[in-house]
């Protein structure tokens, strides 16, 4: 906390771009990468942080810094910081990602958030934006470019770098606060949300939105006498429920026996829908109104 602290008076005086807020807590997060293999935030424990780099098939000001990446990645792999990249492009599905991690190889596995709520939670807005994870205590610790070009001809600054000296050094906690980096000036690709939630009006409506959804996809289990361990039989229940909802929708939890579509199927595996994923987290996120 100390180091990075220090950090940031320096980056508040050369920049003045950079700020430190108390530190941003996570959920936690599993997505499918492009061969089908998944990857949930909180098994990275083992790790003592998750560097996650926002791509977009399109977006060759990101492209061009791969060989940065693999760079750093070759430095801090040691230092057990481990590397993904993560697609949350409209405008990419499974197949072109495929294809593009055969003719670009950036040598690091490419998540697929097909339903953008991970860039969401993380405030990913660009490709080429960095989020660096604590995946022990669900914090950000960085977000930002790979580095901050400097003021009126000062060398650059490297915030990144710094958080990765303060993590190899054991310097990092559940307080440490998040480095926030305008991204602005950075190179890099503005992604499109359209789903996203950005005013009242947008909140899905419980009756009309969510209960459709909590009945196709839930409710067959989470019924009075079923084999799911709670009955979603009132908005209620259903609210009360909710932060432990998000948290089984996030993870790919439930509804059970979730596989890659595109992989394999099972007969009986169900799957969330991207629109109906998007429904019941944004309506979570809003604090599960009635109306
Ligand atoms: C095929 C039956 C089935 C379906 C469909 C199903 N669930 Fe479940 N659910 C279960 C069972 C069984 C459990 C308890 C075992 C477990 O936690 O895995 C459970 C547990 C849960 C829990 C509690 C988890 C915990 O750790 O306490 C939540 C929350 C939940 N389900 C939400 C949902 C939501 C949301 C949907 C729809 C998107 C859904 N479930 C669909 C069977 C189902």
């Amino acid at each position: 906390m100390k180091t990075l602290k220090c950090v940031g008076l320096l980056a508040a005086l050369l920049a003045g771009s950079q700020s430190f807020a108390a530190p941003e807590r996570i959920g936690d997060f599993n997505l499918i990468d492009e061969t089908g293999r998944a990857h949930q935030l909180s098994k990275f424990g083992y790790q003592k942080a998750l560097v996650v780099i926002s791509q977009a098939n399109s977006c060759s000001t990101s492209q061009e810094l791969f060989s940065e990446y693999k760079i750093l990645e070759t430095k801090w792999d040691n230092e057990q910081i481990s590397f993904v990249m993560m697609n949350s492009s409209i405008n990419d599905d499974v197949e072109a990602v495929r294809r593009f991690k055969n003719s670009y190889n950036p040598d690091m596995p490419i998540l697929m958030d097909d339903t953008q709520l991970v860039a969401e939670s993380l405030g990913i807005t660009k490709a080429g934006e960095i989020v660096v994870l604590d995946p022990n205590n669900m914090t950000i610790l960085y977000r930002g470019p790979l580095d901050t070009p400097g003021a009126r001809g000062e060398p650059g600054t490297t915030f990144l770098r710094e958080t990765f000296d303060a993590i190899a050094a054991g310097e990092i906690g559940r307080d440490t606060e998040t480095v926030s980096v305008d991204f602005e000036a950075a190179p890099g690709c503005a992604l499109e949300f359209p789903a996203k939630v950005t005013s009242a009006d947008d909140v899905p409506d419980y009756e009309t939105e969510v209960a459709p959804v909590l009945i196709e996809n839930c409710v067959g289990c989470h019924i009075e006498g079923g084999i799911g361990p709670f009955a979603m039989n009132s908005h209620q229940m259903v609210q009360g429920w909710s932060p432990m909802m998000r948290e089984v929708i996030m993870t790919k939890r439930m509804p059970p026996m979730q596989v890659d579509p595109t992989i394999r199927s099972f007969e009986n595996a169900r799957t969330l829908s991207v629109e109906d994923t998007q429904t019941l987290i944004h309506w979570i996120n809003a604090g599960a109104p009635r109306e």
